[in-house]
């Protein structure tokens, strides 16, 4: 059962393997023609995001929350709120996950699993 305690966090391969998975993230975003837009609202450098993503999705995946230890609280959804994010550009968002989902060596049932859950928060980032 994926979402019950750390299950998710250990299927990632746990911090290592999601260090990994946001590394592909960032790598498919500075590469997508689809991602253009949303690849010019961030820094040059992406090695900074990767870091920061990866330490979130630690905790949200039911690991240890790595972010807020680092950098303090945040709330994803209200810290977006300052992009102008549509469907267009939150769509951007899940392809390029989806894409460095797709290349990691796990599970087809973790990967269907976790493509479904990062839906969720990318839904509640979108501000128009
Ligand atoms: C819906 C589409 C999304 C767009 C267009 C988007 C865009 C952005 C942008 C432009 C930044 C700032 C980059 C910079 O300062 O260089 C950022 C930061 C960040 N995003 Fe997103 N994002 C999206 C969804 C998400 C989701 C779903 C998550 C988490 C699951 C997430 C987690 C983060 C984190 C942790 C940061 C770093 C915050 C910080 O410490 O400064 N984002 N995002």
């Amino acid at each position: 059962m994926f979402g019950a305690q750390d299950s998710s966090y250990q299927a990632a391969g746990a911090e290592p393997g999601i260090r990994a998975l946001c590394a592909a993230f960032y790598h498919h975003m500075d590469r997508e023609a689809q991602a253009s837009t949303i690849r010019s609202w961030h820094k040059d450098d992406l090695d900074d995001m990767a870091d920061r993503l990866a330490s979130f999705v630690c905790g949200w995946l039911g690991g240890p929350r790595l972010y807020s230890q680092k950098f303090g609280p945040i709330s994803i959804p209200s810290y977006h709120q300052q992009f102008d994010i549509g469907e267009a550009e939150r769509d951007a968002w899940i392809h390029c996950m989806d894409l460095a989902i797709e290349e990691q060596n796990w599970d087809a049932d973790f990967k269907r699993y976790l493509k479904a859950q990062f839906r969720i928060p990318a839904e509640r980032c979108r501000s128009r």
